[in-house]
């Protein structure tokens, strides 16, 4: 991503910051797998918008105002022995070359700096809790500050969530954004052929997976969460990502698994027939989730509010599992007392972005927030039966997500998952060529 929108996402947090104030971001940290070995580093989210630096003990410090300069970074030092063994850094001098840090220093010298920088500042945009050694620091900075102030020093007296501010940004994503999401369905959903097609009974579910890190990995992209792959009974399991059983024929396997690219993100569920044909249970249950997504999808547009997708769902399968039989009652009544829970559990989506369950506020005020251009979310009604349901024996161990990508368009809303195969007739073709 250019370097310019992230100057220009700074450029608009701070306004709205106002001056006397300062932000600070940390960035993720390394964290140990095992003795000597690192977890992969993923950057954290809002460091990384803000930024668009990757490495790790990092920290952000914006001043809105400042003379001296408004966007203030601390990293690693440049270290010729430590890069030959773990890799390039930019160091303070990249980080003004390469990331237009008007200023940049060792990390080491935060603590020493800070107080300095932050003396005039009224107030501190600052997350707390995230990471509590980290909290210490800025509040040791802080009361550094506070032991000056018979010198003139004058301590901030209020501290104030970043998050507040930054999220809200976060949730409206700019057209750079939706293409990178995009990008990142569109790995996503040609891995999700490519599975449909290597799919067949005593196939194990980890060879499923398999797909989709060669298929990340090849265009550039990594995982956006690990993929869940369960055959059978284990589609009921909603996080079930031990992958690790053999596909059985005449079952079906439910697949979700989404790529990250460039820090964005996609979550697309798809479930099918482990041999290709879908039996008359299964089909009921799948047609009956797919016409509760349609009508999901219909309701995603601006003006709506965030709700409106996830009652559209309720009401279809509400509907549906009576006319089965899986529930008994009063349509309306059912939906009242939730008893539609026993099968659906979760809700019909959320909000995607650089995080798989991205941020921003779901109410506003206490009301469910208006849906409006450039938000993008995920729609993925489901329906789940485990073996032993009371009158449900048809359709024992079937477990059925659908979920799609969608940004909202000044019209309605626009498909990001295009081109993945959704009926049951799309998914039988493609499984069969
Ligand atoms: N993959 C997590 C979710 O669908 O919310
Ligand atoms: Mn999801
Ligand atoms: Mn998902």
């Amino acid at each position: 991503m250019n370097i310019k929108i992230h100057a220009q996402r700074r450029k608009q947090l701070m306004q709205m910051m106002g001056e006397n104030s300062v932000a600070i971001l940390p960035a993720a940290s390394l964290q140990i797998r095992n003795r000597d070995v690192e977890y992969d580093f993923r950057q954290d989210s809002d460091f990384r918008y803000l930024s668009g630096f990757n490495e790790p003990e990092a920290i952000i410090v914006l001043l809105p105002g400042r003379k001296q300069g408004q966007f203030v970074m601390f990293c690693r030092q440049r270290d010729k022995l430590k890069e030959t063994w773990h890799g390039r850094r930019f160091g303070p001098e990249g980080a003004i070359e390469y990331f237009a840090a008007d200023e940049a220093f060792v990390t080491e010298e935060f603590e020493e700096r800070l107080p300095a920088m932050m003396g005039h500042c009224e107030k501190v945009y600052y997350t707390m809790g995230l990471r509590p050694e980290f909290d210490n620091l800025v509040m040791k900075c802080v009361n550094n500050i506070r032991q000056q102030s018979r010198r003139g020093a004058c301590a901030p007296h209020e501290f104030v969530s970043l998050e507040y501010l930054l999220h809200d940004m976060r949730l409206f994503k700019s057209r750079a954004e939706i293409s990178l999401m995009r990008k990142a369905a569109k790995i996503s959903v040609q891995a999700h052929i490519a599975a449909m097609r290597q799919c067949k009974p005593g196939m194990a579910e980890n060879a499923l997976e398999a797909e989709f890190l060669y298929a990340f990995k090849k265009n550039g992209a990594g995982w956006a969460y690990p993929s869940i792959v369960g055959g059978g009974e284990n589609a009921c399991i909603l996080h079930y990502t031990e992958n690790n059983q053999l596909l059985q024929d005449k079952t079906m396997v439910l697949i979700d698994a989404g790529a990250e690219y460039e820090g964005y993100a996609a979550d697309i569920t798809r479930t099918f027939p482990v041999n290709g044909r879908f039996t008359a249970p299964q089909r009921e249950i799948y047609e009956l989730v797919l016409q509760a997504q349609e009508a999901a999808i219909k309701q995603v547009k601006p003006g709506n509010h965030w709700n409106d997708p996830h009652r559209a769902a309720v009401k279809v399968l509400t509907r549906g599992m009576v006319e089965l039989g899986l529930l008994k009652g009063k349509v309306t009544q059912l939906i009242k007392e939730e008893k539609y829970r026993k099968y659906f559990m979760h809700r019909t989506g959320h909000w995607l972005g650089m995080d798989v369950h991205d941020v921003g506020d779901y109410k506003v005020a206490e009301k469910w927030r208006l849906l409006e251009p450039g938000m993008v979310l995920t729609v993925e009604p489901g329906l789940y039966i485990p073996a032993g349901s009371r009158g449900a024996r048809r359709w024992w161990n079937i477990g059925v997500r659908i979920e799609d990508d969608i940004v909202v368009t000044r019209d309605g809303n626009d498909l990001l998952s295009k081109g993945l195969p959704r009926s049951c007739e799309e998914i039988e073709t493609v499984m069969a060529a």
